[in-house]
């Protein structure tokens, strides 16, 4: 591992454990599934999984003092906490999480409660709302991110349609776990920019992470790239080939002991199409 990565582990480790002093429980998927109504718990999009890298989501985002930092489906609002505890230079002017679950709202607002008694000045710029992100006003959002790890193509396109530019004029960065559809993206005038990986706790060997800015409007210019040309995409390709190395020794019910399969191929896919993939050669391996 080289040293830049090495710092940038140790930068989540000590952003993570400042958030997670904030908490009075251990972060426990289920323990905050235990509160959600039964027929909303069912569905796929209100189960539960935290990101464990938020300072390389940050990086990945742009994350500036300039931002309205918003996360959709926030959660216990460990994201939006860990933006507000950044370093003054890189630290948004305004965290936001929105999360329909109350149980986990609740969960965030005592945790903000704590940071608020410690920290008032880093608290300032958190707000917290229990509410359906899909109908939430999102007119100052400048970098969003909507973990959908586990949201169905619909839902996702849901999220994405939450993002037209005539709800989010300001958006410049959107990152996601999952690949939003890409008829959704163009109706919502967003387009692939990078593909990274963050770290779960559902994956802690990592999982994806596609990067959208605001582009434009298809058959806006003419002879402009189509919606579909990821050619300018950016691939940390270090970063996928560690995550993929690793979870080929993971055994998963899908991968059938190559875990992965399926998002390997559709990654090797990607990879291959860009033009920063930099080794096919150990990609064709996956
Ligand atoms: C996988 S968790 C992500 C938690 C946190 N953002 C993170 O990544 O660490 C996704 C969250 O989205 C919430 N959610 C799903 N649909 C939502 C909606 N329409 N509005 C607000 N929250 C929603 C779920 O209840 C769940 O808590």
């Amino acid at each position: 591992m080289s040293r830049t990565e090495s710092d940038r582990l140790n930068d989540d480790v000590s952003l993570l454990a400042r958030v997670d002093a904030l908490y009075d429980h251990p972060r426990d998927p289920f323990l905050y599934n235990s509160g959600a109504d039964e027929s909303m718990a069912a569905k796929h999009c209100l189960a539960y999984g935290e990101v464990t890298s938020p300072k390389r989501l940050f990086a990945a985002l742009e994350l500036t003092v300039h931002d309205c930092f918003y996360d959709l489906g926030s959660g216990r609002g460990q994201c939006v906490l860990a933006a507000s505890l950044l370093e003054s230079t890189m630290r948004p002017c305004k965290a936001c999480g929105i999360e329909l679950v109350r149980e986990r709202h609740d969960a965030a607002v005592t945790a903000l409660g704590v940071l608020r008694e410690r920290q008032p000045v880093q608290a300032a710029a958190c707000l917290l709302m229990c509410a359906n992100a899909l109908t939430f006003d999102l007119g100052d959002a400048t970098k969003v991110f909507i973990n959908n790890a586990v949201f169905s193509d619909e839902t996702s396109g849901q999220f994405a349609g939450a993002l037209a530019p005539a709800q989010t004029p300001k958006l410049e960065r959107v990152a996601t776990i999952n690949e939003l559809p890409s008829d959704a993206c163009e109706a919502a005038s967003l387009r692939l920019m990078a593909m990274t990986t963050v770290d779960g706790c559902w994956a802690p060997y990592g999982t994806t992470l596609f990067v959208y800015r605001r582009g434009r409007f298809a058959g806006g210019v003419s002879g402009s790239l189509s919606w579909r040309d990821e050619t300018d995409v950016q691939v940390d390709a270090p970063a996928i080939e560690r995550m993929l190395s690793a979870r080929r020794f993971i055994a998963t019910p899908r991968g059938g002991g190559r875990a992965g399969g399926t998002i390997g191929a559709r990654l090797r896919a990607k990879l291959e199409n860009t033009a920063h993939a930099r080794s096919p050669a150990t990609l064709a391996s996956y």
